[in-house]
């Protein structure tokens, strides 16, 4: 059966397009069908509309702190899509219980830290200023907690002298583009062992 994935996004979607590619590459067992932000300005929709997947733009600011009824109105494009898998790809809105519970263990994201180091924000400079050797990023299920939620996936990468928050996010995320596809297909395959690039 192929599984049906709506793609959450807040920005560029480099990840995002990391998932597209490879589930255009063929051989995959997940379609993309629904790319949504909650940002209507975010880069990352203009580019999957031009692959030809169907977007939505759902502005979280109207809702104010209204977390759930911003939720319920993001929730309408992914169930029209018939989705029934999500993947957070650089969505910057903390989801609140309700929402993760619908998608439980059917929804990952990606994580620029070697999680459980790091959850939240500013993953790079609490790296740097721990004096870490190693970062790297993490694909998890996502659970009602922030950043936890089984760990479907890590890649490593070293910290190098003179590495800046942007010089070490960048060696990062070339990791995160190799490591979200490999994991997507292994998980909408059925297989939750994690990978470990
Ligand atoms: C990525 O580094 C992703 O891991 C991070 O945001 C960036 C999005 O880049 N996600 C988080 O920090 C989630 N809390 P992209 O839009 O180019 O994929």
């Amino acid at each position: 059966m192929t599984r049906r994935v709506a793609i959450l996004i807040s920005g560029g979607g480099s990840n995002m397009l990391a998932l597209l590619r490879d589930m255009a590459a063929g051989d995959h067992p997940a379609l993309p069908v629904l790319v949504a932000s909650n940002d209507p300005k975010a880069a990352g929709l203009a580019k999957a509309a031009a692959l030809g997947v169907a977007t939505a733009a759902v502005d979280h600011r109207p809702y104010g702190g209204d977390r759930a009824a911003f939720e319920a109105a993001l929730l309408q494009p992914i169930l029209e899509a018939g989705a029934d898998l999500v993947c957070l790809a650089g969505f910057m809105r903390v989801l609140t219980p309700g929402f993760v519970d619908r998608f439980a263990g059917r929804m990952l994201n990606i994580h620029p830290s070697l999680l459980p180091l790091y959850p939240g924000l500013h993953t790079h400079r609490r790296a740097l200023e721990a004096g870490d050797a190693e970062a790297g990023c993490t694909v998890h299920e996502v659970t009602p907690v922030l950043d936890d939620g089984p760990i479907l996936g890590q890649a490593r990468v070293p910290i190098l002298a003179g590495d800046t928050a942007e010089t070490l996010a960048a060696r990062v995320l070339v990791q995160e583009h190799r490591l979200y596809p490999a994991v997507l297909r292994r998980f909408a395959a059925g297989d939750r062992t994690p990978l470990f690039l």
